[in-house]
């Protein structure tokens, strides 16, 4: 962002709005992340809590999932960020991995609240794999 000083007001201002955008949805994946352990520690490590909180968790990804394409406006590549620029390439791709998540989160909540452990426990590793990680691997860099 340092090669910017001094272009001009304008292209800070931006530069400076691109990293607020990156930092708010770096905040709500570190949720997601935060909700995915929550249920990893209820379902697979037994440390508690119940199919209902399991649900819960499900139901805010539920809800948010489908958001994640607004996260991503053109020019927020730029700082701070593990955002390839493959995402602005292939956009509807990007949206189409946001619906599979969420579709995929729909069924761990199905199967949350169905009371089924065996059920949730697959659809949780599904969403994992398949829809966290569908989309991370195409579209997010590698930690360095
Ligand atoms: C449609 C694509 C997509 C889906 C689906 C998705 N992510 Fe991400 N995720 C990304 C991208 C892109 C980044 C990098 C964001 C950045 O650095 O600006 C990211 C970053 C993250 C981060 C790092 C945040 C940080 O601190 O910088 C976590 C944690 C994360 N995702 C968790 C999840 C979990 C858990 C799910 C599933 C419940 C999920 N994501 C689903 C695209 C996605």
């Amino acid at each position: 962002m340092r090669l910017l000083v001094g272009v001009g007001g304008l292209l800070l201002a931006q530069a400076a709005n691109a990293q607020d955008v990156i930092k708010a949805r770096q905040a709500e994946f570190k949720e997601f992340g935060k909700r995915m352990g929550a249920i990893k520690d209820t379902i697979i490590d037994k440390k508690g809590g119940t199919l209902a909180d399991v649900a819960g968790h499900a139901e805010y990804l539920v809800s948010k999932l489908p958001q994640i394409p607004t996260w991503f406006p053109e020019g927020s590549d730029k700082g701070e960020t593990r955002a390839l620029p493959e995402i602005w390439l292939n956009f509807p791709d990007f949206q189409v991995k946001a619906r599979n998540a969420t579709e995929l989160a729909r069924v761990l909540l199905a199967a949350a609240k169905s009371g089924d452990q065996t059920a949730t426990v697959q659809a949780f590793g599904k969403l994992g794999q398949e829809g966290c990680g569908g989309c991370h691997q195409p579209y997010r860099r590698p930690e360095k």
